[in-house]
């Protein structure tokens, strides 16, 4: 069992003189890759908020070598990101290789491969979790990235295509072999999407095995301080991933590194701090969508920042029909003035079930 006494960085190694290895705090917090939501606005929130290490969402291979337009604009990164990690999927050795030489051009930190996501389009293309029912396969994609790139490449993954096959043991060990720099383990199977529990078990299994020497971080419903730390020092993992539980709430990385370091919880964040990063988030929308793009995709985020506000339905009615953003910063200054003071009870954070509400389907 790990102790948060621990005060080792955690390395993920540069295969190569021409980057610099990534050094993280020791218990990194990474926030997960996520369609559709872990883009450069929402990003810069979470890394306001304390994300030691970052991820953009998922973007085919095959799209980039098209030059598809959607999959090229995920190539989007910014200095005051770094580190940060590009995350590519596919399920050919070519293409992948490729991508990943595409991907090199834009110099993020790491690049990460996407063995994990569970949806039909991806997964019963052979790419994603879908790799993960042919350990060959995803051997054979994962040395052709590591050959065509000098990145250190890291993968992300599940515990195994079903609860019958639960092969995430075998795989570290030979990605490990392969040359993967370290490894995200989400703690479900592929047939579990986002059902049930996440189980770290096999996640503690995989860190403990005294063959593994690359950084293993563990992925699933972290959703509070404690839980982090609890899981930290119960399976030993060298840092945690979370996604859903910062959609709304990115103040869950500093809450989780005050009680680290200090074992206390910090209080709720104000109603002052719940604005500034709702107008941060809308400027950096703003600027990287463009005004139609960037207000229209901001209406989604607004209930989440503002929850536990009573009565803030008629706010909110107005940040979801306005269409100015000087008009929406001014009910932005009227929510400051009119709940200022205003004390939040903590509430545990809502894990959604993203596989019946995202479009990932
Ligand atoms: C909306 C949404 C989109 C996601 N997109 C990706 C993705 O692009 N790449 C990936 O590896 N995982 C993706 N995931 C999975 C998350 O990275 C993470 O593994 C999963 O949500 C479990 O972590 P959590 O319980 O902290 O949310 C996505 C999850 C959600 C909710």
């Amino acid at each position: 069992m790990a102790s948060n006494t621990n005060t080792k960085q955690v390395v993920i190694t540069s295969p190569s003189e021409k980057f610099n290895s990534i050094i993280l705090p020791e218990f990194p917090l990474l926030l997960a890759p996520m369609e559709d939501v872990s883009d450069p606005p929402f990003r810069a929130v979470c890394k306001d908020n304390g994300a030691d290490l970052m991820y953009t969402e998922f973007i085919s291979s095959e799209g980039l070598i098209r030059d598809a337009i959607k999959s090229r604009r995920k190539l989007d990164i910014f200095d005051y990101e770094r580190p940060i990690g590009i995350q590519i999927f596919g399920g050919d050795e070519e293409s992948l290789a490729l991508a990943a030489k595409i991907v090199d051009v834009t110099q993020p930190d790491l690049l990460d491969i996407n063995f994990g996501c569970p949806v039909k389009k991806v997964a019963l293309k052979g790419a994603g979790a879908g790799v993960l029912k042919d350990v060959d396969l995803m051997v054979r994609l994962t040395a052709a990235v590591v050959k065509s790139t000098s990145l250190p490449v890291t993968v992300k993954t599940r515990l195994g295509w079903d609860e019958n096959s639960l092969n995430i043991e075998e795989v570290a060990e030979r990605l490990q072999d392969v040359g993967i720099k370290a490894l995200t383990i989400h703690g479900r199977t592929r047939c579990q999407m986002y059902k049930g529990e996440a189980d770290w078990t096999l996640i503690g299994k995989v860190k403990n095995n005294p063959r593994i020497k690359i950084p293993i971080f563990g992925n699933g419903d972290i959703d509070s301080p404690q839980k982090a730390l609890e899981y930290k020092n119960r399976y030993g993992v060298d840092g945690v991933m979370i996604g859903r539980a910062a959609i709304g709430y990115p103040w869950i990385f500093r809450e989780i590194k005050h009680y680290y370091k200090t074992g206390e919880l910090l209080p709720p964040p104000t109603v002052e701090e719940r604005v500034n990063v709702v107008r941060k988030h809308l400027r950096k929308s703003l600027e990287w969508k463009g005004p139609i793009v960037g207000i229209n995709e901001m209406r989604r985020h607004y209930a989440n920042y503002l929850k536990g506000l009573p009565n803030i339905k008629e706010y909110r009615n107005k940040l979801v029909t306005l269409t100015n953003p000087n008009e929406i910063e001014a009910v932005l200054d009227e929510i400051i003035v009119r709940y200022s003071g205003y004390e939040f009870t903590r509430t545990p954070i809502e894990l959604v079930d993203y596989h019946e509400k995202c479009k990932l389907q």
